[in-house]
């Protein structure tokens, strides 16, 4: 039987047999998969590795930072992380067609990425993040359709136009397993025990024009209703093993305003949907029953918090037919 310590070993002595004194880069989302892939190829060559965090100004509240605590301070990871927020608003500037918007993002993403890489020199490897799920699911038949819908980006999947050999170390793990190797390997708990995080980042979830005010009302949106979710313990690592999990929950921030008062005064501002569901495999979700109590402190903090948000809805749809993300 498995261990998180055996299978680390292993997968240590296998990476290092194959790159011996190779350079290995790591493309570094944020996302569970991605993270521990990453921790165990530094666990396995040291120096050898070096991972690239783009940051595209579509992050989550205090995610740089958390990212960047993880594998530079923590784990002595040699870490850049590309500031490229100026980049991506400047080409999304206007755009407000949620096609185009993945479009542009994952083009930018894989040009940003392109010239650090090159930056770099000779690299042999790329790592990816790749779990047994991936594996299946990409030979199973609702992958071309799934696609269709959306066209996904995903970091793991990047294709850089650059000549490397694969390293997927967790090829044959299910997610609790990679879960319970990052935390072996001493990634923080914030990290292994994330929701899962479109490639597009917050673009999908602000609806209509990105500007920076508005993805930062977004984001402080978004970061009071997790954190108020994660302290009910209905999600993230304590909400594990509950029945009826939330698997994901965040803000979507409206292209509407509508009229609220305030004090004596007229309002006339933006409005947020709350969206959380539960689902065994993303294809189809059903709307979490949350607490009415907890509903409305997130309202009213929401409202009393975010300058620029007066009104609060919760969506009520399962998917089919709404999908989990608004674009
Ligand atoms: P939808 O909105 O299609 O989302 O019901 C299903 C799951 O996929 C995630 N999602 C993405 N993940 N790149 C990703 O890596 C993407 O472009 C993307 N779009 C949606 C979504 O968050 C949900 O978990």
């Amino acid at each position: 039987s498995w261990t998180p310590d055996s299978i680390i070993q292993q997968a240590v002595e296998q990476i290092r047999a194959r790159v011996g004194g190779r350079r290995v880069l790591s493309a570094v989302s944020g996302g569970v998969d991605s993270s521990v892939a990453t921790a165990l190829v530094h666990k396995a060559i040291g120096n050898q590795l070096t991972g690239v965090f783009v940051d595209h100004g579509l992050l989550r509240l205090n995610e740089r930072e958390q990212v960047e605590a993880a594998f530079r301070r923590n784990l002595g990871v040699n870490l850049i992380v590309v500031d490229a927020e100026e980049q991506f608003l400047s080409k999304l500037s206007g755009v407000t067609d949620p096609e185009e918007k993945r479009r542009i993002i994952g083009e930018t993403f894989i040009r940003t990425f392109e010239a650090e890489a090159r930056k770099l020199g000779e690299m042999d490897f790329l790592v990816q993040g790749t779990i047994y799920p991936d594996v299946v699911e990409s030979s199973g038949p609702d992958r071309s359709k799934a696609q269709k819908i959306k066209s996904h980006h995903n970091v793991g999947g990047l294709p850089p136009d650059l000549k490397f050999e694969l390293i997927e170390p967790l090829r044959y793990l299910f997610k609790d397993e990679v879960r319970a190797v990052g935390e072996a390997l001493g990634l923080p708990a914030e990290l292994v025990w994330r929701q899962p995080f479109p490639g597009p980042g917050l673009a999908v979830r602000c609806l209509g024009e990105l500007t920076r005010e508005r993805l930062d009302r977004l984001r402080r949106a978004d970061a009071i209703f997790t954190g108020e979710l994660e302290q009910a313990g209905l999600l993230g690592k304590k909400a594990a093993g509950v029945e009826k999990v939330i698997s994901q929950a965040f803000v979507a921030l409206l292209p509407v305003r509508s009229v609220g008062v305030m004090g004596d005064c007229r309002t006339y501002e933006e409005a947020v949907a709350l969206r959380a569901v539960t689902t065994d495999d993303f294809m189809t979700a059903d709307w979490a029953r949350l607490p009415y109590d907890l509903l409305g402190r997130v309202a009213n903090r929401i409202v009393n918090e975010v300058k620029g948000i007066n009104r609060v809805v919760y969506d009520v749809t399962s998917k089919p037919p709404a999908t989990i993300e608004w674009e």
